[in-house]
């Protein structure tokens, strides 16, 4: 049973073969956290009484005992005078909360969250701890789900209004841990459009210090995550304790440094512009928190993201197959385009080998820029004059899958659908009405508008016969309101609108089974693992330079494996840099995620066509370990001049390793890459060059680099075992 409680001292302790996560009742009432970290028989000693002046027997909440110790589920308005996970206003308009232990219990699996994504439960067990504020009536369910085949607990909040008048949650989080010590390093990640999820690290300091968006989408100026890395942890050693959030809206990771130095390490909702009315006799159910304890640095840590997303978030029936390699025609034509340059262009994606075609943005109402249309999800018959219908057959006649962009949750100001209904967009009436790329936001908290976008998206997918769907995300949130909420739950908004969002990419992702969908959000804006547990890929960044792919998709890592990050070959000079790197380097990174092209192939000369060919029988030679292979970072493309990481099969028989350099330099030898993950006692093949190393000295000695020669270049081994 991984799952224990101890009765006489009030002890759950949560175990799989590497990790245990302790938990105490102080008293019979307060659930206090006692250790989270390697795999331990149990911990004797009481905290209760090393921390504060009391025992189990004579404790009182008087002299503030709760701002002393770590505890599991801190509340506003009692002994804690800190911030905590929970802040209620009462019909009276006070906050006091005094949560204590009501009951427990323990379940195989794990159950669903209402209205919000999850991961999956196969071989996990769940610990449901129930605490109740006797005078309001208040009751949290707090959830903790251990995995037998991770590393991973998994943690919500649910609360619950027992009481006879309803509340105000100001704050509900999903996770908090308050640890003893606070000598760690904080890593988050930040960026902006186009250079997406950098990682930046400072060492704790009292205080609070995290990250957060307020911007209604997960966002491309951060990600819903972070790291805590022990004193010496780096990318290969040490303890690291990392936080990730389902969720896709505006949210909060913060660790507060006490004045006992205790660091209390939370995330979940964003709290600033949040406010929630809770019925008497309701319920409010937070995100799903994964907390993940790592001994071996962030290459352990992401490892196990990775597999908490291959074996229980990505549900598609491409979660854990070979993915198809794709041409877009977005940067090929952007809106300008006939039914003949698109067919052109999938003739000859065809004759190198691609087997999905994606039309882009434009193919609909009367958009020819990025100033109308969106909302009227209608074919435009001057481009395709047989609509989407006749183009999807020509596509497939050509034996080719067809694809298609979407953009369901915006609307055009110059659109049919908003002088039908201008109230359907987010606004607040009497004031201007803010746009972004000329656009406005669907009220997705509204059933009718919801209705509308599942009908008429479904219909165009129908239409189209579709394998395929970007769907995308262009703008954030200005000028919150709804037409549809009253005064008091304006500030429901946001939730209400990922709450939506859910709603209807369910409906409309579980209406096509066998359809591929890729999300996107002007690039990376909404790379999370709520849109992960509908979508099994996100397009990675609107940057399809080699270079900065190199540093996007070695942020993104930190979190998603590379069967996430969908990575495209791109013209040069590069649309976002104007930089120039050769064919096989944008390839060999493109490799690092859901490989694709996104340039007019019919402007190519002969011979990088052929190199292209031959690419893509190299890409679908190894696509299943370069997406679902144990994955390592060698080198940091943020603090040095290359890049490198790696992909090894499940039972270290095959491995792909790509290094890229930037600038190259003069009259420097040839160097030495040191791998991971091979077997130290096998011999591998460089399908390649024919060259044979032992594993061993693979990874302690290294991989001969070729002597670097041109900017940019990458070199890439295919190494398989011998028998
Ligand atoms: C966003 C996407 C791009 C492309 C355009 C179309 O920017 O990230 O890939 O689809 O929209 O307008």
């Amino acid at each position: 049973m991984p799952i224990t409680f101890e009765k006489g001292t009030g002890t759950f302790h949560l175990y799989n073969d590497h990790i245990s996560y302790v938990i105490r009742l102080a008293a019979g009432s307060y659930p206090l956290h006692v250790y989270w970290g390697r795999r331990v028989h149990a911990v004797s000693e009481d905290v209760l009484a090393r921390l504060t002046p009391y025992t189990d027997a004579t404790f009182s909440l008087h002299e503030t005992p709760l701002d002393r110790l770590p505890q599991e589920c801190p509340v506003f308005g009692g002994a804690d005078l800190r911030e905590g996970m929970l802040h209620i206003r009462h019909a009276d308009g006070t906050s006091a909360l005094d949560l204590r232990y009501a009951g427990h219990r323990i379940s195989q699996g794990k159950p669903k969250l209402e209205g919000l994504p999850c991961a999956r439960g196969e071989g996990a067990q769940t610990l449901t701890i129930t605490l109740c504020d006797a005078p309001s009536g208040i009751t949290v369910e707090l959830a903790y789900t251990l995995y037998e085949d991770i590393d991973i607990i998994a943690r919500s909040m649910r609360i619950v209004n027992s009481g006879m008048q309803s509340v105000q949650i100001d704050r509900a989080l999903s996770a908090c841990v308050d640890f003893e010590q606070a000598d760690f390093s904080l890593l988050t990640l930040s960026g902006a459009w186009a250079r997406e999820r950098a990682p930046y690290m400072r060492p704790l300091v009292p205080g609070d210090q995290g990250t957060s968006t307020a911007r209604g989408a997960s966002s491309v100026q951060t990600s819903p995550f972070m790291a805590l890395l022990a004193p010496n942890a780096d990318e290969t050693h040490g303890d690291v304790y990392g936080f990730a959030l389902c969720y896709s809206g505006s949210f909060t990771a913060n660790v507060h440094v006490d004045q006992q130095f205790m660091a209390r390490a939370q995330i979940g909702i964003q709290p600033f512009n949040f406010c929630w009315t809770l019925e008497a006799g309701a319920s409010f159910q937070t995100p799903e928190a994964y907390l993940v304890y790592a001994p071996d640095g962030l290459g352990g840590m992401s490892r196990q993201f990775h597999a908490l997303v291959h074996r229980h978030i990505t549900s598609s029936r491409y979660a854990n197959t070979a993915r198809p390699l794709l041409v877009n025609n977005w940067e090929a034509t952007y809106f300008q385009f006939d039914e003949e340059k698109l067919l052109s262009l999938a003739r000859c994606a065809k004759d190198v080998g691609i087997d999905l075609f994606v039309l882009d943005d434009g193919w609909f109402g009367h958009r020819d820029d990025d100033h109308s249309s969106l909302g009227d999800w209608f074919d435009d018959l001057h481009k395709l004059p047989g609509g989407l219908t006749r183009l999807s057959e020509q596509i497939h006649a050509l034996g080719m899958k067809f694809g298609l962009w979407v953009e369901p949750e915006m609307i055009s100001p110059d659109s049919d659908l908003y002088r039908a209904h201008p109230d359907w967009c987010i606004h607040v009436p009497g004031r201007e009405r803010l746009e972004s790329r000329h656009q406005l936001v669907l009220d997705l908290s509204r059933s009718d508008v919801r209705d509308y976008i599942v009908e008429v998206i479904t219909a165009a997918l129908r239409r189209g016969h579709v394998d395929y769907v970007k769907w995308d995300m262009n703008r954030n949130i200005s000028m919150w309101g709804s037409a549809a909420l009253p005064p008091e739950r304006q500030q429901e908004l946001g939730h209400r609108y990922i709450l939506g969002l859910y709603d209807v990419m369910g409906r409309i992702v579980s209406a096509f089974p066998d359809v591929l969908f890729e999300s996107c959000a002007g690039g990376g804006g909404r790379f999370d693992l709520g849109l992960m547990c509908f979508m099994p890929q996100a397009w990675c960044s609107d940057d399809t330079d080699a270079w900065m792919r190199c540093r996007i998709q070695s942020g993104t890592s930190l979190v998603f494996p590379p069967s996430t990050m969908g990575a495209h070959v791109s013209a040069v000079p590069n649309h976002q840099t104007g930089r120039i790197t050769p064919l096989f380097t944008r390839a060999a990174v493109a490799m690092g995620g859901t490989y694709g092209y996104e340039l007019d192939l019919t402007k190519l000369p002969q011979e990088e066509l052929d190199e292209i060919r031959a690419l893509n029988r190299r890409v679908k030679a190894m696509q299943p370990l370069l997406l679902y292979g144990t994955f390592y970072r060698l080198r940091s493309p943020f603090t040095g001049s290359d890049a490198a990481w790696m992909s090894v099969s499940q039972d270290r028989s095959e491995a792909v390793v790509t290094y890229v350099l930037s600038l190259a330099e003069p009259n420097v030898q040839p160097k030495l890459l040191r791998l991971e993950g091979l077997d130290p006692d096998r011999r591998y093949r460089d399908e390649d060059s024919g060259g044979v190393y032992g594993g061993d000295e693979l990874m302690f000695r290294g991989i001969p680099l070729k002597k670097p020669w041109g900017d940019f270049v990458a070199q890439q081994f295919h190494l398989t075992a011998e028998a």
